[in-house]
C-alpha cells in the first residue's frame, strides 16, 4: 500500500511543477504555530480587506436564498448584475459599457482563467510585469503558454512606462497584463501613459488585458470626485477584469467580471460553459446590492480608513529605515525596501515574525528582479493594530 501512495506522484503534470507555492503561506503557516502557543500575531500579510461585507448585499443574498435563488445561472452571469455593473461604469466612470460585454465570473481570478483560456495556445508570449501579482504567470504556464518578464524599475518607484514596456518587449508576445493600481506595489499607471501603452501594444498586434481588481481603492487628493478612471474609457480593443473582492469587501462571495471585446463573445461564453458552468447564484443576487447608495456609502468610508492607514503607514515604515520614495495611489500594500535592513527579506520577515509577531509577506512572492530587497506591508488591520505592529518593528529594529 505505501508504494502505491508514493507511486502516485507519477501521475502529476510537468506544469505543474512550474508553479511556486506562496512563500507567503510559509509565514501564515509559521504565524498559526505561533498563535497556538498563545502568541498574540498582527497580520501585514494578508491580501485581503479586514471590514464586512456592507449590509444590503448581505441582506439582499439571505432574500435570495430564502426565495429560492440557488440554482445555476446563464454561464455569463445575471443580467440585471451585468447591467448594474454597466451603469456603475456609467455613472461613476462617465464610459458607456454594453452589459453584454460584462461577464461574470467566479472572482478575478476565474475571469483571468476564463479568458486566458479563450486567448492562449501552447507556446504563445504573456508579457507580465516583475514585480507583479504571481497568479498571472502561473495561470499562463498551466495553460502551457509562455512568459515575457518585464522588469519594473525600482530607480523609478515601479511605475509602469511605455518605454519600460517597449524595452523588454520579445516580438511575438500576444498578451500583456497590467493591474492598475497594483498589487504588490500600490503604483497606478496615469491615463496618459496607458493610452501610450494602449497604442504600442496595439502596434505589435497583441491586447492589453488589464486588471483593475483594486478600482475605487485611490487615495490621492481628489479621490472621491474623480473616482480614477477606467481603461475601458480608452479602447474597445482591451480586455478589463474586475472584481468584488478588494473594494466590495466580499473576497469569500468568489464573484468578479471581465468586460471582454464584442468579438470574443462566443468562445467566453461557451469556454465558462466548460469551466464552471455558473458563477456563484446567491454571491450574484446579493452584488446587484453592492451598488446601491448605502452599500457605497458604507464602502467609501471604508476607503477612507484605507487612506488614513496608508498615511500613518508611509511614514511609520520609512522611520524605521526602510525605503519608499513616493506614497503608493491606491490598492492597500506597500511595498519597501528592505536592503538596509537585511540582506534577505525572506529571512528577515521569518525574524521578525518569530521574534515581535509581525507577519509580513517578503518579496519573493511578486517575482524574480531583486525580491530578497522587498517585504510587503499590507494595511488590513485597523490603525490601533497597526501602530502596535509599528512600535513591534520598533522594538525589534532596536
Ligand atoms: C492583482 C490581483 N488580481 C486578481 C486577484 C484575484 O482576486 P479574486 O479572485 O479574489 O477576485 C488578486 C487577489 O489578491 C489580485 O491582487
Amino acid at each position: 500500500l505505501e508504494s502505491n501512495i508514493i507511486g502516485m506522484k507519477d501521475f502529476l503534470s510537468k506544469k505543474n511543477n512550474l508553479i511556486q507555492p506562496f512563500h507567503v503561506m510559509d509565514i501564515l503557516a509559521q504565524a498559526q504555530k505561533l498563535e497556538k502557543e498563545g502568541k498574540p500575531i498582527i497580520h501585514l500579510e494578508v491580501g485581503e480587506p479586514d471590514f464586512s461585507t456592507p449590509k444590503p448585499i448581505i441582506d439582499a443574498a439571505i432574500s435570495a436564498m430564502q426565495s429560492g435563488q440557488t440554482r445555476y445561472t446563464s454561464a455569463l452571469g445575471l443580467i440585471e448584475l451585468r447591467e448594474k455593473i454597466s451603469q456603475h461604469y456609467a455613472t461613476r466612470y462617465g464610459v458607456q459599457i454594453s452589459p453584454i460585454r460584462i461577464i461574470i465570473t467566479p472572482g478575478a481570478s476565474g475571469a483571468l482563467l476564463l479568458v486566458l483560456s479563450v486567448l492562449l495556445d501552447s507556446g504563445d508570449l504573456v508579457a507580465v510585469t516583475d514585480p507583479g501579482y504571481p497568479c498571472n504567470s502561473n495561470i499562463v504556464k498551466l495553460l502551457n503558454a509562455q512568459i515575457n518578464t518585464i522588469p519594473l524599475s525600482a530607480e523609478n518607484d515601479f511605475v509602469v512606462s511605455k518605454e519600460n514596456i517597449e524595452r523588454y518587449w520579445q516580438e511575438g508576445t500576444k498578451v500583456l497584463m497590467l493591474a492598475s493600481p497594483s498589487n504588490p506595489t500600490g503604483r497606478i499607471v496615469s491615463k496618459k501613459e496607458l493610452i501610450r501603452i494602449q497604442e504600442f501594444v496595439q502596434s505589435k498586434n497583441a491586447v492589453l488585458l488589464m486588471d483593475e481588481i483594486y478600482q475605487g481603492l485611490i487615495y490621492n487628493e481628489d479621490a472621491v470626485i474623480n473616482a480614477g478612471f477606467t481603461s475601458l474609457e480608452i479602447s474597445k480593443n482591451l480586455c478589463v477584469i474586475n472584481s468584488f473582492s478588494k473594494y466590495f469587501c466580499m473576497t469569500g462571495w468568489r464573484l468578479g467580471w471581465a468586460v471582454v471585446p464584442e468579438a470574443w463573445l462566443g468562445s467566453v461564453d461557451k469556454v465558462a460553459q466548460n469551466i464552471y458552468l455558473s458563477p456563484p447564484t446567491v454571491s450574484q443576487y446579493a452584488a446587484i446590492a453592492a451598488f446601491e447608495r448605502e452599500s457605497i456609502r458604507q464602502l467609501e468610508l471604508y476607503r477612507a480608513d484605507f487612506q488614513s492607514r496608508r498615511d500613518y503607514l508611509y511614514s511609520a515604515v520609512k522611520e524605521l529605515g526602510f525605503k519608499l520614495n513616493v506614497k503608493p495611489e491606491g490598492a492597500f500594500y506597500l511595498y519597501a525596501n528592505s536592503a538596509s535592513l537585511h540582506a534577505r527579506s525572506d529571512v528577515l520577515v521569518s525574524k521578525i515574525l518569530d521574534q515581535v509577531g509581525v507577519a509580513l509577506t517578503p518579496g519573493k512572492d511578486f517575482g524574480l528582479a531583486n525580491p530578497q530587497d522587498y517585504v510587503r506591508f499590507s494595511y488590513t488591520v485597523e490603525m490601533d493594530k497597526l501602530k502596535h505592529a509599528v512600535s513591534a518593528l520598533k522594538k525589534y529594529f532596536k
